[in-house]
């Protein structure tokens, strides 16, 4: 229909499109495998080229994020399916004005939460050019992209709405989440318009995302079961849809010829899988609270499972990882239709490198079977 170029035309074509077949449906040779936080703190590569630098540093360099991105791959080399880009669900309160630091040892930290209405206010006036304000993300993605040269496909991301309006609300991470309860509870309408926003910016960067050179998308709602049922009706759910809705228009609007697949993982939301399933994702995400049978019963073979070690799992024997593994890819159907590996959350900084490439060389033995 479109006469328009298709901006990611003269991208290396994957040589190993595993993931993309499975996320989008079709039967597969044996589950394709990454893992969330596959590059990161338990690589001593990581750290070599990371060199004490601060995390959002390294983020906006491209260079050093294409190479941090690419570091698990060479690492397990034919056992990892998927590079994702390293960045951080955090560039988005950060385009939208927000100051956000990355405290060594301690995670995120904003300085000036979101606590009154005139600071939302401030967050709803500021104007969000996406593409100036995340060019350089734009660029990080580009070079990984031709970097791989085909070798595995490359996950963009953006973080839940949800999520988002968490850390921006109370600052940081969180166990009682005060400060986010109050606003849903307090200030209902404030904090939609506030949702709203990160929405249509979450729409924008993660379709500019795929014009970069991402091939397929996960949206992280990591702090979605902190919300009862009821409240994640209102404060998350509608939201996620709407991305999944309007993402496929924009792309279209772009001129992005290709399907690209989108995957949900929203963490200990076990009370809305049936809803999930149903949310216009093609795959969704599990936690390890979840025994895979349980879940192919409630999806019914509506989209793709993810998941779902518990990432625990690698600090056990290799008799242990093994045992585990297999009941994991059994649970799902034995992997070769609808379903996609990973840990049910991201690696730790303390995992042994080897006993994850373990998992992933049994992942490879009992898919295949
Ligand atoms: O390898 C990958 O998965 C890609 C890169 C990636 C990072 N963060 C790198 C990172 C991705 C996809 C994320 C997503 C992210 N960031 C989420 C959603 C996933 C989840 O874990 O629920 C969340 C909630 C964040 C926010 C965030 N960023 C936190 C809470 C922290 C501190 C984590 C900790 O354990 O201290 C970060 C920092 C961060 N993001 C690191 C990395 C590799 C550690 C930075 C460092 O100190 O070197």
């Amino acid at each position: 229909m479109s006469s328009k170029a298709d901006p990611t035309e003269h991208f290396p074509k994957p040589k190993n499109d595993l993931i993309l077949r499975a996320a989008l449906g079709q039967e597969v040779e044996r589950p394709p495998c990454w893992i969330m936080r596959q590059a990161g703190r338990y690589l001593p590569e990581y750290h070599e080229v990371k060199n004490g630098r601060d995390f959002f540093e390294t983020c906006r360099d491209a260079e050093i994020a294409s190479e941090i991105t690419i570091q698990p791959i060479r690492r397990y080399k034919n056992l990892i399916d998927a590079a994702i880009i390293f960045s951080d669900i955090l560039v988005i309160p950060q385009a939208m004005g927000m100051k956000v630091e990355m405290l060594e040892g301690k995670g995120p930290h904003f300085p000036e939460p979101l606590r009154t209405a005139e600071d939302a206010q401030k967050v709803l006036d500021y104007h969000v050019d996406v593409l100036h304000e995340l060019d350089w993300a734009f660029k990080a993605l580009t070079m990984t992209r031709n970097k791989l040269d085909g070798e595995v496909p490359l996950f963009g991301f953006v973080g839940g709405p949800y999520t988002l309006l968490t850390y921006m609300v109370e600052g940081g991470g969180s166990k009682m989440f005060r400060f986010v309860k109050e606003w849903i509870n307090k200030r209902p309408e404030l904090s939609h318009k506030i949702l709203d926003k990160i929405t249509t910016v979450s729409i924008e960067f993660l379709a500019q995302q795929v014009v970069a050179g991402a091939q397929i998308l996960q949206v992280f709602e990591s702090w979605g079961g902190e919300l009862g049922s009821e409240d994640f009706d209102e404060f998350s759910l509608p939201y996620l849809r709407r991305i999944s809705k309007e993402l496929p228009l924009r792309l279209k609007e772009l001129g992005v010829k290709d399907k690209i697949p989108l995957t949900i993982f929203s963490k200990n939301s076990w009370y809305a899988l049936d809803k999930l399933c149903d949310s216009g994702y093609d795959t969704v995400g599990l936690d390890w609270s979840w025994d895979p049978k349980e879940a192919v019963k409630i999806n019914n073979g509506r989209v793709n499972l993810q998941g779902n070690l518990d990432p625990g799992v690698i600090y056990g024997s290799k008799e242990v990882i093994t045992k585990k593994v297999e009941r994991m890819i059994k649970g799902f159907g034995g992997g070769k239709k609808n379903y996609i590996v990973n840990f049910g959350h991201g690696t730790h900084p303390f995992m042994d490198p080897e006993q994850i490439r373990w998992f992933l060389e049994e992942c490879h033995r009992i898919g295949s079977a």
